[in-house]
């Protein structure tokens, strides 16, 4: 695809926050709390926690839609105090709930927002919008010149997403950009939105309320807490395998075990040899998740499974013994 200057596609950037401290005016407690960590480049880390946790405000100071009041956001080794703003903000892509696309501007024309900015040739534009429509997963025929009323929610949501990406911005930031949407739609974009970030590996801060959209969205979570403390900031993992306190185990839920469980599959784990024996149990496929194969076997009555590659053949034998030997090792440690 064609992209800025010399920068290559996969072009992303490490974000440092750096014991990053906001008090708004008037306010007894601060926002955010002497907040520090790295987000390796090509990254998505997600921002989670209750609601006036400081989320937004952490990620606003990324491109000083906010100002920092104490400690400093790097952005490749570079501060974003001494960034020229404008400049800031054309390479930082931004993605909000409520998408704030321009409602007298066709969707080519709100993608084309920053290229136009940047002064880009009007037939570059043309190409880069209906590049992105078709990237999103809209159809440049059809939506190119359509107005955003006349599109769904969910569709408004991928030409907001399609708008942060035209510049090929370094890093995105995304506030509760699927918050609005059915539980359908909103699963659909965030599996299309895993499958992009696959292919151009921006560095991404997403902030969420939902420890579930977290666990599934996040290489890494950083999990703040009133006044815009840190909790804790690991893997998905890590984080349901280990709570850094009450506060991360009340957050993640009870049933932590099970979503750790989801995040892997058959394929993924030494299962038992067959050893020539008889299959026992029902049989399952190896891309059945550790968590849906528990809950065959819960349901089924039965401690066994026969696990099965694509073809059909026996691969192996997973018991719910195996599954609960597996969360009990440390993180990290022989279950991939
Ligand atoms: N512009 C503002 N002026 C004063 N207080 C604010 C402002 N924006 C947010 N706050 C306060 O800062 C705290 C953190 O808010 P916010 O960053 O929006 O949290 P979150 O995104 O996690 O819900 C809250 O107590 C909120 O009321
Ligand atoms: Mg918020």
């Amino acid at each position: 695809m064609a992209l800025e200057g010399e920068r290559s596609q996969s072009s992303a950037a490490e974000i440092v926050f750096r014991n990053v401290t906001k008090r708004y005016p008037g306010r007894r407690v601060a926002a955010v709390s002497d907040l520090s960590f790295v987000v390796p480049a090509g990254e998505i880390c997600v921002l989670v926690g209750p609601s006036g946790g400081g989320k937004t405000t952490a990620m606003k100071m990324v491109n000083r839609l906010v100002d920092i009041d104490e400690g400093d956001i790097l952005i490749d080794g570079r501060s974003v105090r001494s960034l020229n703003v404008i400049e800031l903000r054309r390479q930082v892509g931004y993605v909000i709930q409520h998408v704030g696309l321009f409602p007298h501007m066709s969707v080519a024309d709100n993608i084309g927002t920053v290229p136009r900015l940047l002064g880009w040739p009007k037939d570059r534009i043309r190409e880069r919008a209906g590049e992105l429509i078709e990237l999103v997963g809209l159809d440049p025929e059809e939506h190119r010149d359509a107005y955003p009323a006349q599109l769904s929610g969910g569709q408004q949501q991928r030409v907001g997403l399609a708008r942060a990406m035209a510049a090929d911005p370094l890093v995105m930031l995304m506030d509760e950009p699927f918050g609005a949407l059915d539980p359908i739609t909103r699963a659909r974009l965030q599996d299309e939105f895993l499958r992009l970030h696959n292919e151009l590996r921006k560095t991404v801060i997403f902030v969420t309320h939902d420890i579930d959209e977290a666990i599934k969205m996040g290489d890494r979570i950083a999990i703040l807490r009133e006044g815009g403390v840190l909790a804790q900031y690991d893997t998905p993992d890590a984080i349901l395998a280990e709570p850094a306190d009450d506060f991360v185990a009340r957050f993640v839920g009870a049933d932590r075990s099970l979503k750790r469980l989801a995040l892997k599959r058959l394929s993924q784990i030494e299962l038992a040899a067959l050893n020539g024996s008889e299959p026992s149990g029902p049989t399952v496929s190896a891309s059945t998740t550790l968590r849906d194969a528990l809950a065959l076997m819960l349901g089924e009555g039965t401690r066994d499974l026969t696990v099965v590659d694509e073809g059909g053949r026996q691969v192996g034998r997973c018991s719910v013994e195996h599954l609960s030997e597996l969360l009990a090792r440390p993180v990290g440690e022989g279950a991939t």
